[in-house]
């Protein structure tokens, strides 16, 4: 028995010598030292010895025990560094490379040209004012003196939801509403910046969805000459200093007399371009006095009180301001575009 021993444990060291992972460690372990392994198999023998012999194998016993032991700890150990090494090795930080640039968003160019207006009218002492993409049709229509089945109905194509709601064509249902929410009150004197939707086609100067900033102002004795002076007012602070602007007599329903106002061209200053068609004007924006017929509607006595409004396409503007030729580098989300718009 005792020779068993000893060959057992030259058997068992040499081969946990050999041991090339933690798996196979613990293989071994269960092969010599487990319950059913070979050291238990061997002692199990011992009741067939004589009283003399048994302590003597049963210490020989326990060395091998310990020397199997002591073995497969020290390999275990042996394996974990191992393990931490290589996993500190995977996880090393190369503190010398250099850094990743965090890329910095921005404002976006057209939510830039909305804050600039709104800031130039908020110094003129106007205030913000908000309404419904989703909008009736007496909104957007009726309130402003475009009856059902009239014929300008035609100038904006629409998305009906049901007979009676649409995605607004124009944010000059806001006049109305603000109108209304004032009870009769002025000076009514608000911008409403807004998104607004028409069934067109999408082309280089075309979208089905887009911004338009309204204006409007209702008191006693607002005039024409009013209208002029805050449009040349605005529009210098907008695109410069020298900017002149012009009326072309126009329609709208909701005006009258209606108006089309055009800057001096921003590229070549009113001497003639390929950006103003040659003709050193651009069209900005549609405007006119407030038709007696929607102050009425809206609790206003047109004998009392006028007004002025206005309409302008944010986009419109920020092609011109910017020289960008197709709005459709609005939409795309392309940084390489909007990281020229990126403020430092
Ligand atoms: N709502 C008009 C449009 O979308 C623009 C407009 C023109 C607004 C004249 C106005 C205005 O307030 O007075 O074409």
């Amino acid at each position: 028995m005792k020779e068993r021993l000893e060959a057992l444990k030259h058997e068992a060291l040499e081969q946990l010598s050999k041991v090339a992972d933690a798996g196979q460690l613990a293989e071994l372990r269960v092969k010599y030292l487990g319950k059913k392994g070979a050291l238990t198999e061997i002692l199990r023998g011992m009741g067939s010895l004589s009283a003399e012999e048994r302590p003597v194998i049963g210490q020989i016993g326990n060395e091998v025990r310990s020397a199997i032991e002591a073995l497969i700890e020290e390999k275990q150990a042996h394996f974990e560094r191992l393990e931490t090494e290589a996993r500190l090795a995977a996880e090393k930080v190369d503190v010398t490379l250099p850094g990743r640039p965090l890329r910095q968003g921005a404002v976006h160019p057209l939510n830039q040209v909305i804050q600039q207006i709104e800031d130039i009218f908020i110094g003129m002492g106007y205030s913000i004012a908000e309404g419904p993409e989703v909008e009736t049709d007496y909104y957007n229509f009726e309130a402003l003196n475009l009856p059902k089945n009239h014929p300008a109905r035609d100038m904006q194509d629409s998305f009906y939801l049901t007979d009676d709601l649409l995605m607004r064509t124009q944010t000059s249902p806001v006049q109305a509403r603000t109108m209304e929410a004032m009870k009769g009150e002025v000076p009514v004197k608000i911008i409403c910046p807004g998104r607004v939707f028409r069934r067109d086609d999408d082309d280089a100067t075309h979208s089905f969805q887009f911004h338009q900033i309204e204006g409007l102002v209702v008191g006693k004795k607002i005039r024409m000459s009013d209208l002029k002076g805050t449009l040349l007012e605005f529009t210098r602070k907008m695109f410069g200093a020298n900017t002149q602007i012009r009326l072309r007599p126009s329609f709208f329903p909701f005006t009258e007399p209606s108006v089309e106002v055009d800057v001096t061209c921003m590229k070549c200053g009113g001497s003639g371009c390929r950006v103003c068609k040659h003709t050193g004007w651009l069209e900005i924006l549609g405007s006119g006095m407030v038709h007696p017929r929607v102050l009425e509607m809206s609790g206003y006595d047109p004998e009392e009180y006028s007004g002025f409004a206005f309409g302008m396409g944010v986009e419109r503007i920020a092609m011109l301001k910017y020289g960008v030729d197709d709005i459709r580098y609005f939409y795309n989300n392309d940084g390489r575009f909007l990281q020229q718009f990126a403020r430092v």
